[in-house]
């Protein structure tokens, strides 16, 4: 696992710059796309790219990591339409390319099966975008999930929805009680996860993703087991980490050549 602690900004850039490469080496990638604020300025990066240096999605496959249960289509905080407005209309990626759960299928097991399916028949995720929640839930895989759960429905805590509530004019009655999320063994399976946290909101779950031992209790932890994941926190988001001093000269000492 590497640990980049940056400004928010670099962040961004740092996350846009990854995908850019791997869209220019493999222009037909499969992008895993998260929802929530902390890839906001990463999609304003990857815009800017594609409105001034040509970058391409045209060939490219995105799929989503969750989706709320039972919101109308219109919605403005269903998740597919979130990932509409902040990256695929900027890039003018087709919407056909995009793909999340669906949250609104009659039969919702069924749902979660064919998304799995879909992911497999593109040939799987390249690299995998990630937010982290205050309670360390990655996706909506919430404290007690399988470490090797697959695309399924979840209940969201009240602390999800208690932080979620600020996308629903404050009001926490009006965050669904469910989701479709992919597993933390649907997101083990993308080649390169790259995880993006700030704020000190999030140090403690930072904390644990990076150093606490590997549990349920804190689902983000089954990241230490993935042979390429990147995390990408400012200061705030790194104020509890333990290595942190580290962490710093690590990547202030690499390669410029070797990318994240
Ligand atoms: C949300 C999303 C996650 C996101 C996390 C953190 O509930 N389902 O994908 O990573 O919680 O959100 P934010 O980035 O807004 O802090």
């Amino acid at each position: 696992m590497e640990v980049v602690i940056a400004p928010a900004d670099e962040l961004a850039v740092l996350a846009a710059a990854a995908i850019d490469a791997l869209l220019r080496r493999k222009p037909e990638a499969v992008i895993g796309l998260a929802t929530g604020s902390s890839p906001l300025k990463v999609y304003d990066e990857l815009a800017r790219r594609h409105a001034e240096e040509g970058l391409s999605f045209a060939q490219a496959r995105g799929f989503m990591l969750d989706e709320y249960v039972g919101l109308p289509p219109e919605h403005p905080e269903r998740y597919r339409n979130v990932i509409e407005r902040e990256i695929a209309s900027r890039v003018a990626w087709a919407p056909d390319r995009v793909q999340g759960p669906d949250g609104l299928a009659a039969d919702l097991p069924a749902a979660c099966a064919a998304y799995e399916a879909a992911i497999d028949a593109a040939g799987g995720v390249d690299l995998q975008l990630l937010g982290i929640g205050t309670d360390g839930h990655i996706a909506f895989n919430e404290p007690g999930s399988s470490l090797a759960s697959r695309t399924r429905i979840k209940t969201l805590t009240k602390q999800t929805r208690e932080d979620n509530a600020r996308f629903f004019d404050g009001d926490v009655e009006q965050v669904p009680r469910h989701c479709l999320t992919q597993g933390l063994g649907t997101i083990m399976a993308a080649r390169h996860l790259v995880l993006l946290a700030t704020g000190k909101q999030k140090a403690e779950a930072v904390h644990q993703l990076v150093e606490g031992p590997i549990s349920a209790m804190w689902p983000g932890t089954i990241m230490q087991m993935h042979p390429h994941a990147t995390v990408l926190v400012d200061d705030a988001a790194a104020s509890r980490l333990q290595l942190g001093g580290y962490y710093r000269q690590t990547f202030a000492s690499k390669p410029a050549w070797q990318g994240l």
